[in-house]
């Protein structure tokens, strides 16, 4: 594995050995033992917003002792500004930096980091289409909390159309024997028609569920997955959207064993009157996780230790 640009990336043993550096890192960190001392330079570039996912990359880096290259706000302040293309990006950074970290509104740039990066790329985000390390940390996520992922009926709620998140983890979730639900968030003003943020074409073997069925399946569920409306990547001015939203009173209909997670931000969809349930993942565990796997990652591909 030379790059991680999308889930289809990573082989069952490519997550295992990731997951098990993930386990051992986080022990050192709990210990608190020292940073690695490695040497390498990593350029993280975000030309969309980001809080946890480019957080986490640069803490990461900080503890693996390496070094990070950045811009502010690579959307604005980069030479793309100025209509340099994709293409001369990749070239450049990759005669500065051993590892890029790269995120931006275009979906197809992955193809583009394939062909003309000459050091390792990872996807942090391309457009509404993908976001595989939040599924890798999602995963280990729900493995961590309830012991294994197979066997299990797992929940997404809200912009599965737009979510990359969603489209990621579902993509990796196809690698294990669990159930998947889908309960999209509807547009019903604003379009002429009821619009479904349901997954895009090519992901919909599964068959959308309403909200009121959604409600009455929670107590079957063993993961529960919110995701937020995103109103960034649809004219959605002047919409109304009705989205599943999880409060007190969904979530003391489901098992005492289950997880709510969620990528963040959060808007509307969960209450925060749930936060302190120790069901619910998303402030702490499942961010902290973000962490230790995107160590994990790191080590994995540049072989570092
Ligand atoms: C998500 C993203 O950027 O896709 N956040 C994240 O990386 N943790 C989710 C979102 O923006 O809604």
């Amino acid at each position: 594995m030379k790059h991680l640009l999308s889930v289809d990336d990573l082989t069952s043993s490519d997550i295992n050995s990731i997951f098990q550096l993930a386990h051992d890192v986080e022990e050192l960190i709990l210990a608190k033992s020292p940073k690695r001392g490695n040497d390498f330079v990593v350029a993280s570039f975000f030309a969309e917003p980001s809080t946890r996912t480019r957080f986490s990359f640069e803490r990461a880096i900080h503890w693996l002792g390496g070094k990070i290259i950045t811009a502010a706000d690579a959307s604005a302040s980069s030479s793309i500004s100025k209509g340099e293309s994709l293409k001369d990006t990749f070239r450049t950074l990759g005669q500065y930096a051993d590892m890029i970290v790269f995120r931006h509104k275009d979906e197809n740039w992955p193809d583009i980091a394939d062909k003309y990066s000459r050091v390792p790329v990872i996807n942090a985000g391309s457009g509404g289409k993908e976001h595989p390390t939040q599924a890798l940390l999602d995963l280990y996520t729900i493995q961590k909390e309830l012991g294994d992922v197979n066997g299990k009926s797992i929940m997404f709620c809200g912009d599965l159309m737009f979510g990359r998140t969603v489209h990621s983890l579902i993509k990796l979730l196809a690698k294990y024997d669990c159930k998947i639900f889908l309960c999209p968030a509807t547009v019903i003003e604003g379009y002429t028609t009821t619009y479904y943020l349901d997954l895009p074409g090519y992901y919909a073997a599964e068959k959308a569920i309403s909200q009121e069925t959604a409600k009455k399946l929670l107590p079957e569920m063993d993961v529960v997955y919110m995701t937020r409306i995103q109103k960034e990547r649809f004219s959605s001015d002047g919409c109304v959207i009705e989205s599943l939203k999880l409060d007190k009173s969904g979530i003391d209909t489901m098992k005492s064993k289950s997880a709510i997670l969620h990528p963040l931000p959060r808007n509307e969809e969960i209450a925060e009157e749930i936060d302190d349930d120790p069901r619910a993942s998303y402030h702490e565990r499942q961010v902290r996780n973000g962490l230790y796997i995107r160590i994990a990652l790191m080590e994995y591909l540049l072989e570092l230790r």
